[in-house]
């Protein structure tokens, strides 16, 4: 009988730094999910840089999900006090389980261990399932910018929240 897989929660799931083992994966779900490219060489020059610590992945623990996949990631940066979320997401079958939640939260508490003031995103404006995520973890939205998004065409809400 085959073996029945079952998506885990985050009790299931370790957050843990994304490293250059992890990109084709997380390049393939960057493009189950509708997010801007950026394709790996873009994600293996950001692991280089200074914000490794603001790249997580949320991985099944092999306890309880014999050798499932990458179930969700976060790219975040900091410069100057400010942290940038510039890509979250979570593997379609993974969704509403909290694991997108448990990604955001632990790179928000990344980004106030380095005492960083305040933090900043941009989605979509029809991405609501994204913008009540970022809401619940406290996030408002400030400003509207048009037509920021091509393919397709769309504005994006700029969202904030203070981290201090
Ligand atoms: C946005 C995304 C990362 C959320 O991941 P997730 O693991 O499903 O999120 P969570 O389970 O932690 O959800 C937290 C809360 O966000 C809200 N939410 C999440 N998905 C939602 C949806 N489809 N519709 C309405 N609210 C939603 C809910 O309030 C949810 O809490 P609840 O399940 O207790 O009601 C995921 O939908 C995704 O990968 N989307 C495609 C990529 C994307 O749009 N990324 C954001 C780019 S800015």
């Amino acid at each position: 009988m085959a073996e029945q897989r079952q998506a885990p929660t985050p009790q299931d799931v370790a957050i843990i730094r994304m490293t250059e083992h992890d990109l084709l994966e997380v390049v393939e779900i960057e493009e189950q999910s509708g997010l801007s490219r950026w394709g790996w060489a873009a994600y293996y020059a950001e692991l280089q840089g200074g914000n490794r610590d603001l790249m997580l992945i949320a991985k099944p623990s092999q306890s309880v999900i014999g050798s499932a996949p990458i179930a969700g990631y976060i790219v975040a940066r900091e410069t100057a006090g400010e942290l940038h979320i510039n890509n979250v997401a979570v593997r379609a079958e993974y969704r509403r389980r909290g694991i997108g939640s448990a990604l955001l939260n632990r790179v928000l508490d990344e980004a106030r261990r380095r005492k960083a003031n305040a933090a900043f995103l941009e989605v979509r404006s029809t991405n609501l399932a994204a913008q009540t995520l970022y809401e619940k973890s406290g996030f408002k939205a400030i400003a509207r910018r048009a037509d920021y998004y091509s393919e397709p065409r769309e504005d994006a809400v700029v969202m904030t929240l203070v981290l201090g």
